[in-house]
């Protein structure tokens, strides 16, 4: 079968542009989206060992932890400099979220934290979902993690450049549109509601879904500092955000305001 077609400007991107190796320690609110994902990820992982698929799992940066937390990993992504990155942490092989390479059944655990960020076409995210859901074993988990509808209006905003002409318009498009052409900046992506990303779990036939909002609400108070005074933020900052995205997990009306969004299911017991 013909491996989909990758998007040349990810590939670009993420060969190129950015290392997305330290994506989520050179700055607080990636410290913030690691920490929270690994709370997050420990309250639904069984006990280790157990098999988990990290698919486009990037460089290894989530493998890395849950392989030192005892779980067998493998690791897929279409990036080769991922590939051979996250090569030095598990087993690491190129492939593709809407076509995955094991049999039905094969894993406790398949993570998805990244590749629906790039898939503006639902028919992909879908396809995504739904070989999650195939390769899990019944009763197995299944995460996924996707960037928020409105995290670009509080990101431009920490920039301090929201009103003007080009951001306001490039921002009001995302806002209207829910994706980003990757003309500038950023690359080709799709940003989900809430609702919208659990509702793509259940389409895959999942089960228990619950959507988390990984860094909460107050976490564009991190980036205001970091990018307004270059300084690093203050512990008694950083502590207080994270009690925030703690604090708000019970009100589902406050997902709009996080970062990113983690989304847990279950494949159905047979
Ligand atoms: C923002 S990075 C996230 C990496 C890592 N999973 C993490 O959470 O830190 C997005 C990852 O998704 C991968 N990706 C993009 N499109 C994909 C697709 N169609 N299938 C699998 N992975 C994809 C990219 O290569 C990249 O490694």
């Amino acid at each position: 079968m013909l491996k989909p077609p990758f998007a040349p400007e990810v590939e670009h991107f993420y060969a190129n542009v950015i290392d997305e190796n330290a994506r989520l320690s050179s700055s607080a609110d990636g410290r913030l989206e690691l920490l929270r994902t690994q709370e997050l990820l420990r309250r639904h992982l069984p006990a280790p060992p157990a098999r988990v698929l990290d698919v486009g799992g990037g460089t290894g940066v989530h493998a890395r932890w849950l392989v030192a937390d005892g779980y067998d990993v493998e690791l897929i992504d279409p990036v080769a400099r991922h590939v051979e990155q996250a090569a030095e942490v598990c087993a690491a092989s190129l492939g593709d979220a809407r076509q995955l390479a094991a049999p039905d059944s094969t894993y406790d655990v398949v993570q998805v934290l990244g590749p629906l960020y790039h898939l503006p076409d639902a028919k992909d995210r879908q396809e995504a979902l739904s070989e999650a859901r195939r390769v899990v074993k019944p009763g197995g988990l299944v995460a996924a993690a996707a960037i928020n509808r409105y995290a670009s209006l509080f990101e431009h905003v920490t920039y301090a450049h929201l009103h003007t002409d080009r951001l306001r318009d490039s921002i009001a498009s995302i806002l209207r549109t829910a994706v980003y052409d990757g003309k500038r900046g950023f690359t080709l992506a799709y940003f989900h509601r809430a609702e919208e990303l659990a509702m793509e779990l259940r389409g895959a036939g999942l089960v228990d879904v619950h959507v988390y909002g990984i860094e909460g609400p107050a976490w564009s108070a991190l980036k205001a500092v970091e990018q307004q005074s270059g300084a690093e933020p203050s512990d008694d900052l950083f502590n207080s955000v994270l009690t925030a995205a703690r604090l708000a997990e019970p009100y589902p009306e406050l997902l709009a305001a996080s970062s990113h969004l983690l989304a847990v299911g279950r494949a159905p017991e047979m």
